[in-house]
């Protein structure tokens, strides 16, 4: 008899690392974008200069994403071959369906991930800076919910939580 829930991926390693998530060579980089996908600030801004001006070109084609969805695209001059982009919410204080929305970019990163197979992913602390959402919080809701898809991702091997400040590091090594 089938087991109802699935065991987790044994092999699977969840990592915090500090640095620029642009430099690293995984197989897709998850970038917080905005609705438009046509870029913008932070980590978006830093993944689209460092994918060059063919990431914005194949973009305008995708008609934007919805906020708590995910797209996939070729990582063009990026060491990752692939990115996906998802949206991330706005903090409005907390009432606005932030923490499922938040959840379901974690949820909807992971299923294209398992649609593609891929073996590692690295993630920014999504909706953490200039959408203002509180960063316990998001951590909290980023190691859950990855921890949660695993099952539905067997080839995974690594997940690493990309965080730009000391501060966010400790957070996450903290949950995880
Ligand atoms: N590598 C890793 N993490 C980074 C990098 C980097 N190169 N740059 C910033 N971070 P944010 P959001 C961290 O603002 O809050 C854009 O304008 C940053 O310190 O990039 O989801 C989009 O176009 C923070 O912890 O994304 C949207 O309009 C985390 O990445 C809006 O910002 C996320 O910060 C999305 O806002």
């Amino acid at each position: 008899m089938q087991p109802l829930v699935a065991p987790p991926n044994p092999n699977v390693c969840l990592e915090a690392w500090q640095g620029d998530l642009t430099t690293l060579g995984v197989d897709a980089i998850v970038n917080a974008a905005n609705n438009s996908l046509l870029g913008g600030g932070g980590v978006d801004g830093a993944i689209h200069r460092a994918a060059g001006p063919e990431l914005l070109a194949f973009n305008r084609k995708l008609n934007g994403c919805a906020t708590g969805a995910a797209k996939l695209t070729p990582g063009f001059d990026l060491k990752a071959p692939l990115i996906i982009h998802t949206v991330g919410p706005v903090w409005q204080g907390g009432q606005h369906n932030e923490a499922a929305l938040l959840e379901s970019c974690y949820r909807e990163v992971i299923k294209i991930a398992a649609h593609e197979a891929l073996s590692s992913i690295a993630f920014p602390a999504i909706s953490c800076g200039v959408y203002g959402y509180p960063p316990e919080q998001a951590v909290e809701i980023a190691v859950k919910t990855v921890r949660a898809m695993l099952p539905v991702c067997p080839h995974l091997q690594r997940v690493v939580f990309c965080c730009f400040s000391d501060d966010m590091l400790a957070l996450y090594q903290q949950k995880l």
